[in-house]
């Protein structure tokens, strides 16, 4: 059922810099601009690897989710990790009757397609996210 790893999230204090330590440390080049997700309370942006990508995650405003991740983990930590399913509804649908838990609905992420969320407590303490993927840009 589960597709291809789209992406590892790590949540960080600070994306700026996070952003200037992945291009010191590791030449990182290709990084997508910061973006406000005010909706999601968090503030992206993509590190793209040739074969996934790793999303670093800032909290934004009092009510950010990510809040809580940072007081247990200060200078930041590994998130989730995100595979590809062809269908959210069927993948969380079949997830919760194998006893999952899913948290919340379905909803447009980062990457603009449907996406959610399964708790942690059932994969050895590894928060998944399960996400439709983009679809291929047409030739044109
Ligand atoms: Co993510």
């Amino acid at each position: 059922m589960i597709g291809r790893l789209n992406h590892i999230g790590i949540a960080v204090p600070d994306i700026a810099a996070a952003i200037g330590e992945y291009r010191l440390f590791y030449n990182a080049r290709d990084i997508t601009p910061v973006r406000d997700l005010p909706d999601q309370g968090v503030r992206v942006a993509f590190v793209n690897l040739d074969n996934t990508q790793i999303e670093l995650i800032e909290p934004l405003g009092d009510a950010s989710p990510i809040h809580k991740f940072l007081e247990r983990n200060p200078k930041g930590g590994q998130h989730h990790i995100c595979f590809e399913v062809a269908n959210i509804h069927d993948a969380s649908a079949a997830l919760a009757a194998k006893g999952a838990t899913i948290i919340g609905q379905p909803r447009i992420g980062a990457h603009g397609t449907l996406m959610v969320f399964v708790h942690p407590r059932d994969f050895h303490g590894v928060l998944i996210e399960l996400m439709e993927p983009v679809p291929p840009a047409s030739p044109h």
